[in-house]
């Protein structure tokens, strides 16, 4: 099952079928077509408004969808979700899901090529930490905010590495091969489009991928994942809840 939350490339799509009526007045009929009207500012505006709704509603409808299949995901299937990965930081140094165990994951998929939402959630992610060591006891020092690139034809180490300064300093960003980002994607049920299709110098594409955040264990298990709506009070609540429990 693909479990995916909105991309970040957005899509829409025009119903495929437009249900036309056929026309009652062509066979003759008494009534003249009326004349029609101007298009008016204010329905423009209108149609703007509708439109943006349509949009909105749209978005969070998908969002809503996604959290059910990962709900689904998380109660039938808990223990395949996560799993060992080998990537290597920002230093070019290897690193895997071990090398987080003296503590909590808080795990995010995407590439720094991303318009809005990557940084969006980078920055929830970063919000989340300060709240966390503000917060103190529990959790200070325990959850290391972990940024997985999906995109290993642009995100050079360098690129990395520039990216990473306008976000937490805690953040760990991690690359690979492509074979290893797949790995890892896949043991957390990532969805993202295949970017091996594309020309070698092909440079300007986005990336449609998963927008989940995952908290994982010191023992490299999956403990919970947030989505997009989830908030940053929602987030600190439960990573707090689950940290305390496991240290009880
Ligand atoms: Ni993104």
């Amino acid at each position: 099952m693909r479990a995916r939350t909105g991309p970040c490339l957005r899509r829409f799509s025009k119903p495929a079928n437009q249900n036309t009526k056929p026309d009652a007045a062509a066979g003759g009929s008494a009534t003249p077509p009326k004349p029609r009207l101007p298009v008016t500012w204010t329905s423009l505006g209108l149609a703007v408004v509708i439109g943006g709704g349509l949009v909105a509603y749209y978005q969070y409808e998908k969002e809503r969808r996604t959290t059910q299949a990962m709900s689904k995901v998380v109660s039938y299937g808990k223990p395949s979700l996560g799993g060992p990965f080998t990537l290597v930081n920002m230093e070019g140094e290897p690193v895997t899901d071990a090398s987080f165990a003296d503590g909590y994951m808080l795990l995010y998929f995407g590439f720094t090529y991303c318009p809005d939402i990557c940084p969006s959630e980078l920055v929830k992610m970063g919000k989340i930490m300060e709240r966390l060591d503000a917060d103190g006891a529990v959790t200070k020092d325990k959850v290391t905010p972990v940024f997985v690139s999906l995109d290993c034809k642009r995100d050079s180490l360098a690129q990395l590495k520039s990216y990473s300064e306008d976000f937490h300093p805690k953040v760990e960003f991690l690359i690979g091969s492509p074979g290893q980002v797949e790995a890892a994607a896949r043991a957390y049920r990532v969805y993202f489009s295949d970017t091996n299709e594309l020309e070698d110098d092909d440079t300007d594409y986005l990336i449609d991928h998963s927008i989940v955040m995952y908290l994982v264990s010191p023992d490299g298990e999956f403990q919970q994942f947030f989505t997009q709506l989830s908030s940053v009070q929602e987030c600190v609540e439960r990573i707090t809840a689950i940290v305390a429990e496991a240290e009880a």
